[in-house]
């Protein structure tokens, strides 16, 4: 029994009774507490139900504050997913009970606790012992366990015990004090009636923290409110403890300045902002039904209706592998279609032969102006490609990659043999299915160095593949204007004008039965953005919006877009062929996943470096004198802003524009993996 070792522990320092150790234990709080204080709080029993994030650190917050007795209580073990933020989470823990872990953390502090462990967890048939003689209740229940907090809350309440719970809410601590002569949990976060799960955690949610700090900075697609998962880090966890010990400490010692529910506090670190007031008719009040009306219909409807559908991997055993089972090649296939490529034409088909998976060029899907010499196309092919490579190793299977590998064969691009081996799973693999083009506006706020540098050590692998970045306000201002100049030739040239609208799928049913092309809605127009493209989509009509000057703002929305920017970014291949840009897209795929690993959004602007292709390859006569005036401007300025790269000898792949944001709401879609396959 690890309570008796560390009594013997202290006999061995002359330490035999509680008073003596109590004495020299938390002598250091007393000028914050006077003796008798401390005393009282030895004598104090505090309820704590859940040893989890917040639940274990209130405990040992606790502890350490002097309270004597507790009565405890946590079903669940713990695993390697607590670890982020739960006290007892490690590895020697990992399969044990987490009330039985915090119990030994609990004595090993303090082996004169007094300790009633409800192993079962907290249940409705042991609610009523579980709040017999408790001074005070800390929720350290888990966020989702609705029933039965609100359970707890009520009887507590009939039983004349206070409640605090103190939620982490992103970097920040809510805090609300539930007593039994201030407003209850039913009435406080309206909850009464019959209500959906979801409601009932938005309405908790949305109580805790009326006016939410943290909605802004935290990616609320990682918030799964079906799954009951979301983000939730140890630094709040602290805060909670902080806040809620506070309280618990005010009404056991009686102090004065207890502020119970409808009063509400939250503190967030990271914005140092500090949010209380009073809701005096709770979540009934007409600013928070307003709110959750807002959460629920824009922020979590927009998220849900962006969250991606992850095939499940297959399960593969790897002893039995002679060549590559139907159901592995088409999950390659599907990661690899989950490529961008321009005006999501998905310009590829796939054959699979034994161990091999054969990438080949479409060149019937895409055959814009835009697309000069298919490189466009073959940039895609190239992402596909890579994605094949990093989705292999997490089913224990190694990739190579050989590009254009047979010249009698048309269209091939890249053959990708399989195989079993252990080569490590690349952390990019992870974002293949989730990477997506962002075309709404960005913050200015700069890439850190170190993220810079990183994008750059990613595409190592590929030494004839380079990324430069340009950063700072006047130099996206010069690009800006560069690409005002450049993509005012996309709405006066009828052929890319015709193409782009061919790809713009205006109805949802039309983008759901094709599964190609650019959802009205994935363009990010803003509803005048979509009655002008609706408007201007035949020619005669695009043609006058060019002559009343109208077609200039789309030009104008794409600069607009660049200095909505942190960076913006140009990927170079050494060399103009066929193999070179295959190489290109492989690099561009890499830094695009790399991008969303730092939680960066990302919008190709390729106008630019295709025009210049053509350029290059067909000469300046391929555009209109007017146009031909306005590129020599455009090449000018731009080799002006890419210094280190040399226009004529290297392969401008792509120029990007990226910085931190809010995540897109509608995704493109793809056709099936079967539909790619070819016989
Ligand atoms: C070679 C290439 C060129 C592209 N050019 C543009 C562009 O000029 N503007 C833009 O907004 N998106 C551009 N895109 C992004 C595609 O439209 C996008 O990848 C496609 O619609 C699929 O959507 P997703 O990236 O969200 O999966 C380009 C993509 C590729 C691969």
């Amino acid at each position: 029994m690890k309570r008796d070792e560390h009594l013997a522990t202290l006999k061995t320092l002359g330490i035999s009774g509680a008073t003596t150790y109590r004495e020299a234990a938390f002598s250091r709080n007393i000028g914050l507490f006077s003796p008798g204080e401390q005393d009282r709080l030895a004598e104090a029993r505090v309820a704590i139900p859940g040893m989890g994030g917040v639940g274990g650190v209130h405990l040992i917050n606790l502890v350490r504050t002097g309270i004597g007795r507790f009565n405890l209580a946590d079903f669940d073990q713990f695993e390697p997913v607590n670890v982020n933020r739960q006290f007892g989470a490690k590895v020697p823990s990992f399969g044990r009970p987490k009330l039985e872990v915090m119990i030994e953390e609990a004595l090993s502090i303090n082996p004169f606790l007094d300790i009633t462990p409800y192993p079962a967890g907290l249940t409705a048939d042991t609610m009523e012992a579980f709040l017999t003689g408790v001074d005070v209740v800390l929720d350290g229940l888990d966020f989702f366990q609705f029933e039965i907090r609100r359970s707890l809350f009520n009887m507590a309440r009939s039983m004349g015990v206070p409640v605090i719970t103190a939620g982490p809410l992103g970097f920040s601590s809510a805090l609300l004090v539930f007593t039994p002569q201030g407003m209850g949990f039913d009435d406080y976060f309206d909850v009464g009636g019959e209500l959906p799960e979801e409601q009932k955690y938005l309405r908790f949610a949305m109580g805790l923290a009326p006016r939410p700090t943290h909605i802004g900075y935290m990616d609320l697609s990682r918030v799964d409110l079906k799954g009951g998962k979301g983000p939730s880090l140890n630094i709040a966890c602290q805060l909670c403890a902080s806040l809620a010990g506070t309280e618990a400490v005010r009404i056991i010692l009686g102090k004065p300045g207890l502020k119970p529910a409808p009063s509400f506090m939250q503190f967030d670190p990271f914005l140092q902002i500090l949010r209380k007031g009073r809701l005096a008719r709770g979540n009934r009040s007409l600013s928070q039904r307003a709110k959750l009306w807002y959460v629920q219909n824009v922020l979590i409807n927009a998220a849900d209706k962006a969250r991606v559908r992850i095939p499940d991997q297959p399960v593969l055993s790897v002893s039995q592998f002679d060549s590559l089972p139907q159901g592995v090649g088409t999950y390659l296939v599907q990661a690899a279609i989950q490529a961008p490529s321009g005006d999501n034409a998905q310009p590829w088909q796939f054959r699979l032969t034994g161990n091999d998976i054969h990438v080949f060029l479409n060149p019937q899907a895409d055959m814009s102006f835009f697309n000069i010499r298919q490189t466009a196309s073959i940039i895609a092919c190239g992402a596909a490609m890579e994605n094949i490579r990093l989705a292999a190793p997490a089913m224990g299977l190694d990739a190579a990659t050989q590009i254009l590998p047979d010249a009698a064969q048309e269209n091939l691009m890249a053959t990708v043999h399989i195989q079993p081996g252990d080569q490590g799973v690349d952390p990019l693999a992870q974002h293949i299915w989730t990477r997506c083009t962002n075309r709404r506006p960005y913050s200015k706020r700069p890439l850190p160095d170190w993220v810079q540098a990183d994008l750059k050590a990613r595409i190592r692998n590929i030494p004839e593949a380079q990324l430069h970045l340009l950063t700072g306000s006047s130099k996206l201002r010069k690009l800006a204007k560069v690409i005002y100049l450049a993509d005012r030739i996309r709405t006066e040239h009828q052929g890319l004008h015709e193409h782009f609208t061919s790809m713009i799928r205006f109805n949802v049913q039309e983008a759901q039965q094709r599964r190609d092309g650019l959802p009205l809605k994935n363009l990010e127009a803003g509803l005048p953005g979509e009655a002008f493209l609706r408007l201007t989509k035949p020619w005669p009509a695009m043609r006058l919006a060019n002559r009343i000057g109208l077609g200039r703002m789309v030009a104008l929305h794409s600069a607009q877009g660049i200095l909505a920017s942190g960076a913006a970014g140009m990927v170079v291949v050494d060399g103009l062929e066929a193999k070179d840009f295959l190489l290109g897209g492989q690099a561009l795929q890499r830094i695009w996943l790399a991008l969303e690993h730092h939680g960066l959004q990302m919008q190709p602007m390729t106008a630019v470096t295709l025009f210049w292709l053509r350029w290059q390859w067909e000469g300046p006569a391929s555009f209109s004198e007017k146009h031909q005036k306005l590129l020599e401007r455009v090449w000018q300025d731009l080799k002006g802003l890419f210094v280190n790269v040399d226009f004529e000898k290297q392969g401008l792949v792509m120029l990007f524009r990226t910085g931190y944001g809010p995540g897109i709401r509608h995704r493109t879609l793809r056709r099936g993996a079967g539909d790619s396959l070819m016989k």
